[in-house]
């Protein structure tokens, strides 16, 4: 267990420039409880979680009801490091009040400290609305998973002068609006670094390079426990065969009787087991 101070918005903001940041995804209570232990100093509840631990083929699947009870299971863990919902699709599209409402839900039914929103300029108004509400947001912009796949697919971003200041707009947009950082999703080094440069609040990368001031990974990514690692992904662990060894034993050792073995069973008493043989014979014998 990590015993140090909580992390705060004020800590996160505190780093910038001094140490990186990291953060990784987690969805449930043993993996917050390792992360936590290893002094991660974010645990995002992304909802990634909708396609690593239900297998949606999109994060746009995923629902409300569904990312509250993995950032409860995070939370449960009682961290020391900060905690940050990821609001699904249709959480905050639709209007500021479903944000706001949504952004509460996340902080009082499953114990976030804080929430992320996709999107620059167009949610600004929204961020905004929700530190109002007094609840920290991290900012995500450049690829946005939510509606990637119905424009342009995953794509680099910021490749262009345009679209590279598009994305400055909208990180000093976020930073405006109150954003206590931002995610930024692959996006070219070279816009990365001058958004890093340009903002006051720390960038948190991923598939973004070194300049920013922290990074970001989903722990399936980073343990080798999900088949579609991306590019800019780091496995750090083969995981799943590890695992897929272990069942694989277990399945042998029951179809050969290794398992359980003699340090596994409980027994009674001689003495109880002799008088349980008396009374059923004598029960039998009466039949
Ligand atoms: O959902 C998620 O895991 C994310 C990270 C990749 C930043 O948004």
């Amino acid at each position: 267990m990590n015993v140090g101070e909580k992390v705060t918005v004020e800590k996160i903001l505190a780093m910038k420039g001094k140490r990186k940041i990291t953060v990784l995804t987690a969805y449930d209570y043993t993996t917050a409880k390792v992360c936590d232990t290893a002094g991660i100093d974010i645990l995002l509840v992304g909802d990634s979680a909708g396609m690593v631990m239900l297998g949606y083929d999109r994060t746009t699947m995923v629902t409300m009801d569904e990312m509250l009870l993995f950032c409860r299971a995070v939370a449960n863990a009682k961290p020391r490091a900060m905690v940050v919902a990821d609001m699904p699709f249709m959480s905050y599209q639709v209007s500021t009040k479903d944000a706001v409402y949504n952004a509460c839900r996340f902080v009082k039914e499953s114990g976030a400290d804080a929430v992320k929103i996709e999107g620059g300029m167009e949610v600004s108004d929204k961020v905004r609305a929700i530190v109002n509400a007094g609840i920290p947001v991290m900012g995500h912009i450049g690829l946005k998973p939510q509606t990637a796949l119905l424009w342009q697919g995953y794509k680099v971003q910021g490749k262009s002068k345009d679209t590279a200041i598009n994305l400055i707009e909208d990180a000093l947009a976020l930073q405006e609006a109150g954003a206590f950082c931002i995610v930024l999703e692959q996006v070219t080094y070279e816009v990365a670094e001058i958004i890093t440069n340009r903002l006051k609040i720390p960038t948190i990368g991923i598939g973004s390079g070194l300049a920013c001031d922290g990074q970001v990974l989903v722990i399936h990514d980073l343990l080798g426990l999900y088949n579609n690692i991306p590019r800019f992904a780091k496995r750090y662990a083969n995981i799943y065969d590890v695992m897929l060894n272990a069942v694989i034993s277990y399945k042998e050792d029951v179809i050969n009787c290794r398992f359980p073995s003699k340090e596994h069973e409980f027994h009674m008493s001689e003495q109880e087991y002799n008088e349980l043989l008396r009374e059923l014979k004598m029960k039998h014998d009466h039949e």
